[in-house]
């Protein structure tokens, strides 16, 4: 059998480099068409690892996925043979995208295909979050619960309630029809208002601060980079309305936990739901312990359907790129 870090024999076909275990369909296609250097195992590697697979490999194309760190040094390890580095996500923050174009390599991501997918979980959040779904759920796993009573865990109603959404892209507005057929009204903030067809009686709000003050519930949709590193922090939280819902499924490092983690014990908010955690998975401790925070394990894509659909359309990229036609998704 070939060692995953040598060139496979079959040197005819491209060589590509799978950085995690991806859906049964997905691999069989990427076995099918190329060489293809999986990881059955699925074990986390570094940055420097890829690149040294990739070398021992000769990989023409790497096929990497979110929480991959492909850092400046990673990327410039990586041997001259790859030409396109196709991440399994539409999030690209963890790949350092000025060292990627200093290389001349081409960056895809998955956009369009996980939507529904990432919305539904943050609907399941705002319910999770508002209802009381996790401590309802550990009551009755600690076989705490000693019957029903017209006081217990009462949470909160949404129909009535402004969701403000914060980045209104494909997810937000997908996030934002849902959302309406819960009776919510709906408050955005994005660089460019939509078009009316699109915005569909939505409040623009250009200032996504100025915004916060009519947010019952807050979902995040926007990308991580520098300049949103900790966007959400304490002087931010203290503009929502006490008792507030906060929602992430966008990216951990776009809120300060501290300052989330105090109003969640203040009861500035009322209680987060959160499917992205900076640093994951080593999530701040001070999560677990809050009655009010609603916990998912980065679920916002994980349904068979659409992670089969990531795969494919990250394997459409590569097919583009190595027969050398423009990728579909190029990010740049
Ligand atoms: C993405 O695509 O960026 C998600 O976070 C991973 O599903």
């Amino acid at each position: 059998m070939t060692s995953p870090a040598q060139r496979p024999v079959d040197t005819a076909r491209p060589v590509v480099l799978l950085t995690r275990r991806l859906p049964d369909a997905v691999e069989a296609r990427a076995s099918r068409d190329y060489a293809a250097i999986l990881n059955p195992a699925d074990e986390t590697l570094s940055g420097a690892a890829i690149a040294e697979r990739a070398a021992g490999a000769g990989a023409d194309a790497v096929l990497c996925c979110a929480g991959d760190r492909l850092d400046a040094a990673a990327i410039a390890a990586l041997p001259a043979g790859v030409k396109v580095l196709a991440t399994f996500s539409v999030g690209t923050d963890h790949i350092d995208l000025e060292a990627a174009r200093a290389r001349g390599l081409t960056v895809t991501n998955t956009p369009d295909v996980l939507t529904d997918a990432t919305a539904d979980i943050a609907l399941l959040l705002i319910l999770g979050a508002a209802r009381r779904a996790s401590e309802g759920e550990r009551m009755i796993r600690a076989d705490a619960w000693t019957g029903w009573t017209p006081t217990q865990l009462m949470g909160t109603h949404l129909g009535g309630k402004r969701l403000g959404i914060i980045g209104m892209g494909r997810i937000g507005q997908a996030v934002a029809q849902r959302a309406r057929a819960f009776g919510m009204t709906i408050h955005y903030s994005n660089r460019k208002r939509l078009p009316a067809d699109l915005e569909q009686g939505a409040a623009y709000h250009a200032d996504p601060e100025a915004m916060l003050a009519v947010c019952d519930v807050l979902s995040l949709h926007f990308p991580a980079t520098a300049e949103t590193r900790h966007w959400l922090n304490a002087e931010r939280i203290a503009r929502l309305p006490r008792g507030a819902i906060l929602v992430n499924t966008a990216r951990g490092s776009v809120v300060e936990d501290e300052a989330v983690i105090a109003a969640l014990r203040s009861g500035q908010l009322a209680a987060a739901g959160l499917d992205v955690f900076e640093n994951e998975p080593k999530l701040h401790p001070g999560y677990r312990d809050l009655p009010n925070s609603f916990l998912l394990p980065h679920l916002g894509s994980a349904t068979v359907e659409t992670r089969c659909a990531m795969g494919f359309r990250a394997l459409d990229n590569i097919d583009a790129v190595l027969a050398g036609r423009e990728a579909p998704d190029r990010v740049m």
